[in-house]
Order: structure tokens, then sequence, then C-alpha cells
């Protein structure tokens, strides 16, 4: 094992919450440790933003899911990352993180990914590092049969966007916000300026909408060409599974293996993949990595 990366762009995934929705599936166990086809939920976000460049991370959870996470990802640098804890004592919003992650962002730049969204396209790393390198607040919007479900972006003739709205009865558009954002360090200030929404969270929406007016906002559209599922619900959690299997199976090439993308990305060497493949040649997925190194 490798020493610990320190330095360059840095992420936040966001695995807290109470996952309602998904009960009784969610009464003991994390919605983001709920499995997407053959992974954990979680990697697919996490392998986005290695995708991204990010190799500082922070892992936001419910403190009585640390341990479960420690134990999923421990300090990261088997895959060449920097992976730090943090907990939100209870869920109070999603823009909660820049309050509990302040110091942890410091002067940088930083990237916010949804532990339950799962992205997908050929061109998404560029996409993400488009956010990742730009400036002001970066988000992506992608159009949606429900948008009363999301934060939702409406744009202008010039195609700029001329509002947010978190969950509207009367959507202005179907451009759902994904949850994948980038912001300057600046956040973590306009977190505490912006006032508790009516259900009592901090929300994100306010957040993008206070860049908005600044005039610090992008938003970029992901075309037809990507998909965006969250897998909060039953029935979204089993789509996303049958979209993960029905690609895998078909490129016989697997979405979110964070070693496959440690090792794609060069944040790990040939010998620390084989090292990493070693504990687990017996299962499906070690044969899948074991395959990748011999295919090169
Ligand atoms: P949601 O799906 O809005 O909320 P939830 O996960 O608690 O589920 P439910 O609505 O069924 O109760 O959350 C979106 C993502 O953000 C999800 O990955 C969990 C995370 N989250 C937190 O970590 N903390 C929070 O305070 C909130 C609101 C969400």
């Amino acid at each position: 094992m490798g020493p610990v990366y320190s330095g360059g762009m840095k992420g936040i995934v966001l695995a807290g919450g109470s996952g309602t929705r998904l009960y009784p599936m969610t009464r003991a166990a994390n919605k983001q440790l709920l499995p997407v086809y053959n992974k954990p939920m979680v990697y697919y976000p996490l392998t986005t933003m290695m995708l991204a460049g990010c190799r500082d991370i922070l892992l936001v959870v419910n403190p009585q899911d640390l341990e479960t996470y420690r134990r999923l990802f421990g300090d990261g640098a088997q895959w060449g990352l920097n992976i730090s804890y943090a907990t939100q004592p209870k869920p109070g919003g999603i823009a909660e993180v820049f309050l509990i992650g302040r110091e942890f962002v410091g002067t940088s730049r930083v990237g916010l990914i949804l532990g339950d969204n799962l992205f997908y396209g050929d061109s998404l790393p560029t996409v993400a590092e488009r956010g990742a390198t730009g400036s002001g607040a970066f988000v992506y919007a992608y159009w949606v049969s429900d948008p009363q479900a999301y934060g939702v972006v409406e744009f202008d003739a010039a195609g700029q966007p001329a509002s947010i709205v978190e969950k509207p009865k009367n959507p202005r558009s179907n451009w759902a916000v994904t949850g994948l954002y980038f912001y300057d360090a600046d956040v973590c200030d306009v977190a505490t300026q912006i006032p508790r929404s009516a259900r009592g969270e901090l929300e994100i929406s306010d957040i993008n909408a206070h860049y908005l007016k600044a005039g610090r906002l992008t938003v970029e559209k992901l075309g037809r060409g990507y998909a965006w599922l969250d897998t909060g619900t039953p029935s979204s959690l089993l789509k996303a599974a049958q979209f993960v299997e029905t690609v895998e199976d078909r490129q016989g090439l697997q979405i979110g293996s964070p070693e496959e993308v440690a090792w794609r990305m060069g944040y790990i060497d040939d010998g620390a993949f084989e090292r990493l493949i070693e504990p687990i040649r017996g299962s499906e997925y070690g044969k899948y990595l074991q395959r990748l190194l011999a295919m090169r």
C-alpha cells in the first residue's frame, strides 16, 4: 500500500440521510450501502468523483454508520485516494455538508456528489472536469419526466439559467438539477447565510439560487446520451440495478469500480492493482479485474 495521497482537487460524497422511502430496507442498513446490482450504491458516485479528478475525498455519513464506511473504504490509500470522514448528526439538508466540511474545504474549490446518484455517459470525465476546473458554482441539468421531485432550473431565451426552485408544484421546465455540484471555497460562507427551508433543511437549491443571483452560476445541460439515475425508491433502485446489469453484461465492462477507475486514472500502478485483486481472485469481481490487467 502506497503513501496516503494529499493535494489535488477536493470532493465530498454525501452518504447520510434517512432513506425513509426505502424502508424497511433502510431500517438497519444505510441507503448508500445497499447494492445496485453488484456493488454498494456509494461506489457509483465515488467513482464519478474520481473520474472528475478528485482524490482528496470527505465522506459525510450518519454517526451510526461511520464504522461501516471506514470498513468499506479505510483511508482510501488502496485506491490512491485520501479519504477522510465526517458525520452529520441528523439529516438537516444537503447544504449542511458545507458547515460540516468547512475545515476540509479550506480555501479550495470543491465538488459535491450525492451518495445515491448514478451518472453514466461517454464523456462524463470531461464534463465533470469542466465543473471541477470552472469557477463560482457549476451544476448540471438533466431532462426528466417528473421535475416536481427535484430542484428545477428554468432557462431564458439565451439559454442562461433564470431561476432555480426546489420541488416546485408547477415546474417551469423539465430540467432537474443533478446531484453533482462544484463550488468555490466561499460556498461554506454562503451556507451560513441561507435560512432553513419550511421543512427545516439547508437546501442546496438555495445555495445555487444564491450563486445565480450573484451571476456566478453555470448550468451545463447533460444531453440525452447520458444516464442520470437516482436510487431513492424501490422502483428506481431496481431500475438502476437493471441498467447497470444490462450495460455490464453487454460490454463485459463494469460501471463504478473504484479499483478499475483508480488504475485507469493512474492513481495506482499495476503492482498495486494486482495486490488489490489477490485476496478477491475467487469472486466474479476479482476475475473481472484480473481480465482487465490481462487485456492491456
Ligand atoms: P434524499 O433522497 O432527499 O433523502 P434520504 O436519502 O434521506 O431519503 P428519503 O427521502 O427516502 O428519506 O437525499 C438525497 C441524498 O442526499 C442521499 O444520498 C442522502 C443524502 N442526504 C444526506 O446525506 N443528508 C441530508 O440531510 C439529506 C437531506 C440528504
